[in-house]
């Protein structure tokens, strides 16, 4: 039978219970036989963007070290970089033409082992991001390729005769906006792209391709690298009847019919694929983290692999795509993830996604929102994935006009699609000269918003998002609830609030987060927590006011959060 009880507490001196603790080391396995990336932050770095040491506007690799003092005082145990391999730069990267290399715009080898090793002496791990499912135009592979239909990299990439003269040989689009297929004359085959024309996809189903993928992995294991963020790992593979896809009704944001991408997109053999760079992970006790887009939680399900032997990270997409902010939703979706049985990986933006303090803004509450969303992701039952400047509450800066914009599906689909430099401007470190990330122009304007909204001003004020991240991420790694604790829903029926448990062993840490821009009362309903006379102390709160008093039940302020730990 359900114990109902209201609890009274005394709040008082809130803020003297803060105080920064120490971050906790990362470790092989726990007692309760968790992996370091279980309980690690991973903060997501995007080299552009971060920090230019050699002032050319463009971040680097040695910008990144420097700040590595930074990220540990933040809290941070691993840095996943976005590609810094040489590239044409036609996607920011993501089309490599060297997969082992550093691109001299970010510096050389030596730098980036200085990095490794200089994370190391602070337990921050190195994550790099692999792309498996294309290359670039100009990497050497496809060169050769492209130069004969008997070429020895013919079949690494997918050709393809038309259909008739001057069709291609199926409906597939790419995600870019553009036809899936390009001609090419010499050849007189198609090649397919699922992304830009400049980054053909590899043929995985080639042993040749799938072995020297995987040797391309040992070779950054071997200098160090802890793990992998796989791009695109949903279309590694395509029907190799090229069967077309059903269309739908209506069209997407280039104007094209929408397409039901059922034969190029999550073939079951991505698994076998997911599988053999797990083999190859585990060799070397490292993590791969997946670009895993899904629909549900049952096909996120799929890519931990039906024995644990895919990913370790497959990154739950899913929240990135809620509308607004409704407890409810947020209720059933993690009651859902939880349920699954695997361990979660929380994201709320990236790189590719509007920035999450954007989307949720209200212009009224926005620091408010940043530190409840920070306190939802942080304090759940798994890993989580920080994106850079999140943690100042940045937001989008998107071009203004389309003669500003950088990246190429900003330039074709303008303005229903404005592409991704919004998410994507340089780290605001200062309120000085270009936010202190470079004395050159940067390769992406720095917003206004900088001069409030920096490392350097938000450091010396205790309100600000910043100061509730470090204060949260101390939390984060000495709470053993937070670290170990399961997830336990309570006052379930309410709209406008999320509230849980994370309960391990005699205690538990009790998170209230008001969703809503309206106070909200709410009652010290803990009967979950199965605590006889409980005692709670309050760990961290957002509020403005502080609250003072007994109460049987909370004032929460809007879009504020309340983190208390219960004893017995
Ligand atoms: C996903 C990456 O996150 C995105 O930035 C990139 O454009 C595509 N994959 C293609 O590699």
């Amino acid at each position: 039978m359900k114990r109902k009880f209201a609890m009274a507490i005394l709040l008082a001196a809130v803020a003297c219970l803060m105080t920064a603790r120490g971050n906790a080391q990362t470790k092989g396995v726990d007692t309760e036989g968790h992996a370091w990336w279980q309980h690690a932050v991973f903060y997501e770095i995007y080299p552009r963007s971060f920090a230019d040491s050699n002032n050319d506007g463009v971040g680097d690799l040695k910008g990144i070290t420097a700040k590595l003092d930074y990220l540990k005082e933040l809290g941070v145990n691993a840095i996943w970089i976005t590609p810094c391999f040489p590239s044409p730069q036609v996607d920011f990267g993501y089309d490599v033409s060297d997969y082992e290399a550093i691109d001299p715009m970010y510096g050389t080898m030596e730098d980036f082992d200085r990095l490794v090793a200089e994370g190391k002496k602070r337990d921050i791990r190195v994550i790099l991001d692999f792309v498996v499912n294309h290359t670039s135009d100009q990497h050497k592979w496809f060169i050769d390729s492209k130069s004969s239909k008997t070429s020895a990299h013919r079949d690494w990439y997918i050709w393809r005769d038309g259909k008739r003269p001057g069709q291609p040989p199926n409906n597939w689009l790419s995600t870019f906006g553009t036809a899936a297929w390009t001609f090419d004359a010499k050849t007189g085959q198609y090649y397919y792209h699922y992304f830009y024309p400049q980054q053909p996809d590899l043929n995985w189903r080639n042993p040749a391709v799938e072995k020297a993928m995987l040797d391309v992995t040992r070779f950054w294991y071997k200098r160090g690298v802890a793990g992998f963020r796989l791009d695109a790992v949903d279309t590694l593979y395509e029907d190799p009847n090229l069967t077309d896809n059903p269309v739908l009704p209506g069209t997407d944001k280039f104007g094209r019919p929408n397409m039901d991408e059922i034969h190029n997109k999550k073939l079951p053999e991505v698994h076998d694929a997911m599988k053999k760079l797990r083999t190859v992970a585990d060799e070397y006790g490292s993590v791969l983290i997946g670009e895993t887009w899904t629909s549900n939680v049952d096909q996120l399900k799929d890519y931990y692999g039906a024995k644990n032997d895919e990913l370790q990270m497959p990154m739950d997409l899913m929240m990135t795509g809620f509308k607004g902010l409704s407890a409810d939703e947020y209720r059933k979706h993690i009651a859902a993830v939880n349920a699954a049985g695997h361990w979660p990986v929380y994201v709320i933006t990236n790189h590719d996604i509007v920035r999450s303090n954007t989307r949720y803004a209200d212009g009224v509450h926005n620091d408010d929102i940043a530190k409840m969303m920070a306190a939802l992701y942080l304090t759940l039952r798994g890993s989580a994935i920080m994106y850079y400047g999140e943690e100042i509450g940045m937001e989008n800066n998107d071009p203004k006009s389309k003669d500003d914009v950088q990246d190429p599906i900003g330039k074709l689909g303008w303005p229903l699609e404005k592409g991704r430099d919004g998410e994507r401007t340089p780290m605001q470190w200062n309120h000085e000269t270009n936010a202190g990330f470079s004395v050159a122009k940067p390769w992406l304007p720095v917003p206004a918003s900088a001069i409030t909204h920096n490392v350097a001003s938000e450091m010396k004020d205790p309100d600000s998002v910043l100061s509730f991240y470090r204060k949260l991420l101390g939390l984060r790694h000495t709470e053993a609830a937070l670290l170990e604790g399961d997830y336990v829903s309570t006052n379930e029926d309410n709209p406008n609030v999320l509230t849980y448990l994370r309960r391990y062993k005699g205690e538990a840490v009790l998170v209230i987060l008001n969703m809503s821009a309206v106070e909200q009362k709410v009652p010290f309903e803990l009967s979950a927590a199965g605590l006889r006379e409980p005692k709670l102390e309050v760990l961290l709160t957002s509020f403005h006011k502080q609250v003072k008093g007994a109460f049987a039940v909370m004032p929460m302020e809007p879009y504020s959060v309340f983190i208390a730990k219960i004893t017995k």
